[in-house]
C-alpha cells in the first residue's frame, strides 16, 4: 500500500474511533459491540506500529475517553429533570397506582391520571421570565444542564415571548425535541436514528447548522412557576396551548385501570402511522396538589410512570455463554451471539439473567433464538427456536465457581422463604472480577462521579495495577499514565481535577458508593440521616457498637431485616473493613444535611410513632423532611418531638418520650402545624 494509502486509511480509522468514542462516553449509547471497538483500537495501533510515521500525525492522542463536550456552558437547573421510572405491564400499572394510594393513604379514592405518549427525543426545558424566553438548557446530568438556547431559538415553533392573560412570571416548560420521521428521511445519511439526529443538531455549535435541521417539540410538564396558577396537568396544558407552545394531541384523562390498558393499545396500533417516534405511554396524576404531596425519590417522580411498549426482537445465534461477576458478586450468564442490529443498536451480548432461566427455556450454545431490547435495558432472550437446534447440541451446565474459582452459592431469602434464584461470590474485593465491578461502581455518575474514570478505563488500569482498589483512585501515579497510548496532557489534567474533586463527598453518597448490598440511593439517604456524621458512620466497623446500632436501625422506615442482615455482614468482613478505613482516610467526607433548611421544622428532630388518617407514614416524613426537620428512627434526648398518630402508636415510645421530656404532638396536632 503506498504511503498516501495508509495515511488516508488511518485517518479514518481514527474518525470512527473518535465517533464511537462520542457515542460511548458522550452519549452513553454505544452503537458497536466492545469487542468490535477493541479491534478497531488494535488496528489503529498495528498501523502506528507498522509505520512509524503515523505517530508524527499525532492523531491518536487524548482518545481514550472523547473529550468531556466543554461546548456549552453549563448551568444548574432551577429545578432536577428526573427521569420515569418505568413499567412493562398492567400488574406493573397496578402496583404504581397502589403505591401511590398507599403513600397517600387513599383508601378507596379514585384518583385520576393523565395519559400522553412519550416521545423519544431529547428532553430540554425553556424559562421565561415575564413572558420572554431567557434561557434554555438541555438536561445534562439532570441537576446541570448545558446552555443550548442560540440552537432552541432555531426552532421556529417554540414561542420566543409568550402572549395571554395570567402568565406566571417566571415559567420553565419542560419539552422534548425531535425530527419527524419524514424529515429524517432527508438526513438518514449522517445519523443513525431521529434521536441522535436531533440530539446531534442540539448540540452544534453554530445556530446556523442546527437551524438546518428541522427540529420539532412538544410541552410536557413545568419546571419551576411562580405564581403556581395550574391545578392540573390536563389544565396546565390546556392554558399553554393557548399561549402557541406546542401540545402532543394523543394526551387525555384516565379514570380507570381498564382505560390505562385501552389507552396503551390504542396508541401502541396507531404508534406507526405518527410522524415521530414513541416507546410508550407516560401516565401522570392529573391533580398537580397530589403531583405536589407525592414527590420525588433521588431520580424519578412518585406520580408518574412511563409504561414502555414492547421491545424490539431479532433473531440471532448463540456462540458462547459465559459468565459474568456483578459487584455484589452476582453470577450472570450471558450469550454472546452473532451481531444483529435491534432498534437501531448493534447487539452482540444478552442476558440469560440466571441458571433458573437456562433451566426453564433450556437455552444451549449454538442454538437460535429471538432477543428482544427495551429501552436501555441489556437485551434479553425471548424464545428459542428449537426446531433449528442442531442434533448434537447438549445441555448447557451451569458452573458452579465463580470465574476467581471460588465456590458459589445461593442465598436464603428471608423475603420469600425461598433459595435465591441468583448464585453469588462471597469473596468480596478477595474476588478480583467483583472488586473490578465494584471499583465500577464507586467511579459512577450517581457514586463518586468521576468523569473520565468510566468502566474501560477502569478495566485498564486494573490490569496495569493502577488501581486495585478504591484508595488507590486517589493514589494514582500521573506519570505512568502519561505513557499509556492515548493519555495526553489535557485528559491527564481533566482526570486529575475530576479526582480531586470527587474528594469532596456527601455522607449519603459516599455510603452508596461503597456498595452495601440492598443499599441503594434512597436507603443511603435515610442511613446518612441517621448518622448525620462519617464519624459517628465508622462506628459500625466496631462489634459492640455496631451490634446496639443495628438494633436502632430497625426503627428507621425502609431499612428492614434483609438490611440490616447485610449492613452487618459488611462491616464484620476484614477486608471490607480495611478497605473502606483507606478510603475514608483520602477523603472530606461532608456530613448529611437536609436541603430544605428553612421551614416549619427548621434543625428539629422528629420521630414518628402510630399511623395517621390524612397521610402514610412515608408521606409524614417527606413533609417533615421538606420542611427542614430530621426524621429520627430511635428515641433519644436529641429529639426534639414525638409524633403520635392515633392508630396504634407503640405506648414504650410515648412513655419514654414524656420521661425524657420531649415535645409529644398528637395527630390533631400535627394537621394544625401542617395547615398553619
Ligand atoms: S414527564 C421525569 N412526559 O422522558 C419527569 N416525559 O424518562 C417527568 N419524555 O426526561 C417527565 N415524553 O424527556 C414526561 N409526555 C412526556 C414525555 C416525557 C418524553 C421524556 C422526558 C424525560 C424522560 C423521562
Amino acid at each position: 500500500m503506498s504511503k498516501k494509502k495508509i495515511v488516508n486509511l488511518y485517518k479514518k480509522k481514527i474518525s470512527i474511533l473518535k465517533k464511537h468514542n462520542h457515542y460511548y462516553y458522550n452519549q452513553d449509547k454505544p452503537k458497536i459491540s466492545d469487542k468490535d471497538y477493541d479491534d478497531l483500537k488494535s488496528e489503529i495501533s498495528l498501523l502506528e506500529k507498522e509505520n512509524n510515521f503515523l505517530k508524527k500525525l499525532n492523531l491518536s492522542q487524548n482518545l481514550v475517553g472523547a473529550k468531556p463536550t466543554n461546548k456549552f456552558k453549563k448551568v444548574p437547573h432551577l429545578q432536577p429533570m428526573l427521569s420515569l421510572s418505568n413499567a412493562f405491564n398492567m400488574n406493573d400499572m397496578k402496583d404504581f397506582i397502589k403505591k401511590i394510594n398507599n403513600f397517600l393513604n387513599f383508601k378507596d379514592r379514585k384518583i385520576q391520571l393523565f395519559s400522553e405518549p412519550k416521545i423519544d427525543g431529547i428532553s430540554a426545558t425553556l424559562i421565561y421570565e415575564k413572558g420572554t424566553l431567557i434561557r434554555g438548557l438541555s438536561r445534562g446530568d439532570g441537576t446541570v444542564g448545558e446552555d443550548i438556547l442560540s440552537n432552541l431559538k432555531t426552532i421556529s415553533s417554540i414561542p420566543k415571548f409568550i402572549k395571554g392573560e395570567n402568565i406566571p412570571n417566571l415559567l420553565e416548560i419542560r419539552c422534548e425535541i425531535y425530527i419527524g420521521k419524514k424529515d429524517f428521511l432527508k438526513i438518514s445519511d449522517k445519523f443513525a436514528n431521529p434521536r441522535n439526529a436531533a440530539g446531534g443538531s442540539l448540540r452544534q455549535k453554530n445556530p446556523s447548522e442546527t437551524e438546518k435541521i428541522p427540529l420539532k417539540y412538544f410541552a410536557y410538564g413545568f419546571g419551576a412557576v411562580e405564581p403556581m396558577i395550574f391545578k392540573e396537568q390536563s389544565d396546565f396544558l390546556k392554558k399553554i396551548s393557548k399561549w402557541n407552545f406546542v401540545i402532543n394531541p394523543l394526551s387525555k384523562t384516565i379514570d380507570s385501570l381498564d382505560e390505562i390498558a385501552q389507552e396503551y393499545k390504542k396508541i401502541d396500533q396507531d404508534r406507526s402511522s405518527l410522524d415521530y417516534d414513541i416507546d410508550g405511554i407516560v401516565y401522570k396524576v392529573n391533580d398537580l396538589n397530589l403531583q405536589k404531596r407525592l414527590g420525588s425519590t433521588s431520580n424519578s417522580p412518585r406520580w408518574a410512570i412511563a409504561y414502555k411498549f414492547s421491545a424490539e426482537k431479532a433473531t440471532t445465534k448463540i456462540n458462547n455463554i459465559v459468565i459474568q461477576v456483578g459487584r455484589t458478586g452476582a453470577i450472570t450468564p450471558v450469550a454472546k451471539v452473532d451481531p444483529v442490529t435491534v432498534g437501531g443498536v448493534v447487539v452482540s451480548n444478552a442476558t440469560l439473567h440466571n441458571e433458573e432461566e437456562i433451566e426453564r427455556k433450556d437455552i444451549r450454545i449454538g442454538d437460535t433464538i429471538v432477543i428482544q431490547r427495551a429501552g436501555d435495558v441489556i437485551p434479553q432472550v425471548v424464545s428459542v427456536d428449537k426446531s433449528r437446534r442442531n442434533q448434537n447440541s447438549k445441555k448447557f451446565i451451569f458452573p458452579e465457581k465463580c470465574l476467581c474459582g471460588s465456590k458459589t452459592s445461593k442465598e436464603f431469602s428471608k423475603s420469600t422463604k425461598k433459595l435465591d434464584a441468583v448464585r453469588r461470590c462471597t469473596k468480596g474485593y478477595n474476588c478480583d472480577f467483583t472488586a473490578k465491578e465494584k471499583l465500577k461502581h464507586i467511579v459512577s455518575k450517581e457514586a463518586f462521579n468521576i468523569d473520565g474514570l468510566g468502566k474501560k478505563v477502569i478495566e485498564q488500569f486494573w490490569s496495569l495495577n493502577f488501581i486495585k482498589e478504591p484508595s488507590d483512585i486517589f493514589k494514582l501515579n500521573y506519570n505512568k499514565i502519561k505513557k499509556l497510548e492515548g493519555w495526553g496532557d489535557l485528559s491527564i489534567n481533566n482526570l486529575k481535577k475530576a479526582i480531586v474533586k470527587s474528594k469532596t463527598i456527601f455522607l449519603d453518597r459516599f455510603i452508596y458508593s461503597i456498595g452495601i448490598r440492598h443499599i441503594g440511593q434512597e436507603n443511603a439517604k435515610i442511613l446518612a440521616s441517621f448518622f448525620s456524621s462519617i464519624k459517628d458512620f465508622v462506628k459500625l466497623f466496631e462489634f459492640k457498637n455496631r451490634k446496639k446500632i443495628l438494633v436502632n436501625l430497625s426503627d428507621l422506615d425502609g431499612i428492614g431485616e434483609t438490611q440490616i442482615q447485610s449492613i452487618d455482614n459488611f462491616f464484620s468482613n476484614d477486608t471490607n473493613s480495611r478497605i473502606i478505613k483507606e478510603l475514608i482516610s483520602q477523603l472530606n467526607i461532608k456530613d448529611f444535611t437536609t436541603q430544605n433548611k428553612d421551614g416549619k421544622f427548621s434543625n428539629k428532630k422528629l420521630m414518628f410513632t402510630g399511623g395517621f388518617k390524612n397521610m402514610s407514614r412515608s408521606e409524614a416524613k417527606a413533609i417533615a423532611e421538606s420542611n427542614g426537620g430530621k426524621v429520627l428512627g430511635s428515641l433519644s434526648k436529641k429529639l426534639d418531638f414525638l409524633i403520635v398518630g392515633d392508630s396504634k402508636p407503640t405506648k414504650r415510645k410515648v412513655d419514654q418520650a414524656k420521661q425524657l421530656n420531649i415535645k409529644i404532638i398528637l395527630e390533631k396536632e400535627w394537621n394544625k402545624i401542617l395547615n398553619s
